[in-house]
């Protein structure tokens, strides 16, 4: 079934839908549409990421997959998971309800390769300033069941998702919006858990809904909640993402966690230079010192 060649004519390099400029007036702002020349590639076929996810699966930490019917509001690991291997999953794809992805792929040449041409395309985007802010370029592959929902969240990272095989839609929330992604969710997010996103009901009505096709990609912003929904095929889609430094949001974020609970009421990130860098600092210093203490 994953073999089937597409109608759709797909285009053969990275390109924006929207003007460059106005892609580069809303990098990290707002969710925007690209093409990509992926959708039918054979390093993405089935088959080639039934080993990928096999290698995988040896590496600690770069396999993760569940199985369940979860709803946009329940939360990562929330459902047991059957007792099956990684091939068992994506040979009974079709019918288990499963969502699995595999992290690092770029350590195999030939995909680190697809990486840096996105990794091109993405930095003419940001232009040489904004380039700088960017880093850490990596590839996640996910496969996914017919009409399986990815719950709702927010993450950290610059993230363009990318469709291969099957359509799904996505709903992208606005990353300064606070009455959707709060101060305190993203605190807990960097300082204590990555689930710390809580799904409300006006998200549904404020977020904006793309459905993607193989050949499409969607920038999601960093701090965008989002959430997903296969349509009734198997997907498979790329996360090709990037990271600010530490000093942009992480470290001010986990600072402001520490001082709201000592009863402070912090700054956000981005309305003091001087008092974002001094909080960035000092969580940078008691990292180090952790590090030297072996903590
Ligand atoms: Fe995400």
């Amino acid at each position: 079934m994953l073999a089937k060649p597409s109608l759709v004519q797909h285009s053969d390099q990275w390109s924006t839908v929207e003007p460059f400029e106005e892609c580069r007036r809303l990098l990290h702002k707002a969710a925007f549409s690209m093409q990509h020349p992926l959708a039918s590639h054979p390093l993405f076929s089935i088959d080639a990421l039934a080993s990928v996810a096999e290698e995988a699966a040896k590496r600690p930490g770069d396999l993760y997959w569940d199985a369940g019917d979860l709803s946009i509001t329940d939360k990562w690991g929330s459902v047991p998971k059957p007792d099956m291997t990684v091939r068992q999953v994506i040979d009974r794809i079709e019918t288990a309800g499963a969502w699995m992805v595999m992290k690092h792929i770029e350590i195999d040449p030939r995909y680190k390769k697809v990486l840096d041409e996105f990794d091109d395309f993405i930095r003419r985007i940001a232009g040489p300033e904004g380039s700088k802010l960017l880093s850490n370029t990596e590839m996640l592959i996910f496969i996914t069941s017919p009409r399986r929902k990815t719950p709702y969240h927010f993450d950290a990272e610059v993230n363009v998702l990318t469709q291969i095989h099957g359509s799904k839609d996505i709903w992208v929330c606005d990353p300064m919006d606070r009455s959707i992604t709060t101060e305190d969710e993203l605190e807990r997010y960097y300082a204590v858990t990555t689930t710390a996103g809580t799904f409300k009901p006006e998200a549904e009505r404020k977020a904006r809904k793309i459905t993607l096709q193989p050949g499409d990609a969607v920038h999601i912003p960093t701090h965008g909640a989002h959430w997903l929904q296969n349509h009734d095929n198997i997907s498979i889609s790329l996360s090709l993402n990037l990271e600010f430094p530490n000093w942009k949001y992480k470290d001010v974020y986990r600072a402001n966690y520490y001082l709201r609970r000592m009863g402070l009421k912090p700054r956000s990130p981005g309305q003091s230079a001087i008092i974002d860098r001094s909080k960035a600092a000092t969580i940078d210093c008691v990292r180090q010192v952790r590090k030297l203490v072996g903590r």
